[in-house]
């Protein structure tokens, strides 16, 4: 049986940064109040002629790139986003692939909001163990700033946009291989997080009310109690089954959500500030971008080697959550 292995990382932020002086002459808020509860200081947002596709694009080419794979041979690319380019079709997987110059990969994107790169890493693994596959591009990418309400500061001060994308490829070597992928969820917590919009099951009375309620609405204090206990759970459950301690992890990858999430989830696990990989403050929350964004950040810091453990650790609208053992195995 083959494994899969994590072979690059890549990742695009968009040039214009929105910082929260700026979102403080926007709605009724503070530089003060956003650090203290949530890390933030800033997040990027796209132009508004770039795409969701076209971040991920750019995170891919670096993928790529770093993989030292010819993209002839990508045959599959996946997607997770919750800002397509366009609802329902065509995917953004499509699109990025085809921008790329991919050769007719399996191309197709997922719903699992900020698990979205953890659920993406483990359809690659399965489609490569199972064989069907050798060589597959995920990619993470968000546009949020499109479906974001700003006169809401309860979500207005959390989302970016950005990219991130991996190769994932076929191994026979078990010391390359991704350890192991977890991933869950519990619909009955759907209006914790939802964009009521635009689906079958949206009604409206009036074009105001629809065009309103495509952005995202969030319950943030009661989703925050669920993240941090997911969290903390998912991460003891992973480490256990694979018999694995948190002094073994070099980098941990949390989704970056809130540095308040992050530093409880870290602190009931017992893990040191060097090994929680941090950029919220940076980027803010980019969902499923989140992830690959921060592999990336230590990758062009010099900070992965060839080699070293990640543990990812996500949660998001769904709910959906999940966590990944992955070492880090580029092919030089
Ligand atoms: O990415 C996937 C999942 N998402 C998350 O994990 C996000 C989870 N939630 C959070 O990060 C936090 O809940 C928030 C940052 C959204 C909010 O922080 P909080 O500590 O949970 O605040 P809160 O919602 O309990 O609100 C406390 C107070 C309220 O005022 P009162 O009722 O005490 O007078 C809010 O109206 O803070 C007020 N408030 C604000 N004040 C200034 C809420 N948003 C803001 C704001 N600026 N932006």
């Amino acid at each position: 049986m083959p494994y899969a292995a994590l072979r690059s990382i890549g990742a695009y932020a968009p040039q214009k940064i929105l910082n929260n002086e700026e979102l403080s002459a926007m709605v009724d808020t503070s530089d003060d109040w956003i650090t203290k509860r949530t890390g933030i200081k800033e997040r990027r947002i796209a132009r508004e002629d770039e795409y969701t596709s076209d971040m991920g694009v750019e995170a891919a080419k670096k993928a790529i790139e770093r993989s030292g794979i010819d993209k002839d041979e990508i045959d599959m690319i996946v997607c997770a986003t919750i800002s397509p380019d366009y609802f329902c079709m065509p995917s953004t997987a499509t699109i990025i692939a085809t921008k790329l110059g991919l050769k007719n990969p399996t191309a197709f994107d997922i719903s699992a909001a900020c698990t979205g790169f953890v659920y993406i890493l483990s359809i690659a693994k399965a489609f490569i163990e199972s064989g069907m596959k050798k060589k597959v591009l995920i990619v993470g990418a968000e546009k949020l700033s499109a479906i974001t309400d700003y006169t809401d500061r309860g979500t207005c001060i959390l989302f970016g946009d950005g990219a991130g994308a991996a190769v994932v490829s076929a191994t026979d070597d078990k010391s390359e291989a991704i350890i192991d992928i977890h991933t869950g969820s519990d619909g009955s917590f759907a209006d914790l997080l939802m964009t009521p919009n635009g689906g079958s099951g949206s009604a409206h009375d009036s074009l105001e009310q629809e065009a309103a309620s495509c952005f995202m609405q969030m319950k943030g204090n009661e989703t925050f109690k669920v993240a941090v206990r997911t969290l903390t759970k998912d991460v003891v459950d992973i480490l256990e089954a694979n018999g694995i301690k948190g002094e073994d992890i070099k980098h941990f990858v949390p989704h970056q959500a809130n540095y308040r999430i992050i530093k409880a989830v870290g602190d009931a696990l017992k893990l040191s500030d060097e090994q929680v990989v941090l950029t919220v403050h940076k980027y803010g929350n980019t969902s499923g971008a989140s992830i690959p964004m921060a592999i990336n950040e230590i990758y062009e810091d010099g900070k992965l080697k060839k080699g070293e453990l990640l543990l990812l650790d996500a949660f998001g609208g769904g709910l959906t959550w999940g966590s990944a053992l992955v070492p880090f195995s580029p092919k030089n």
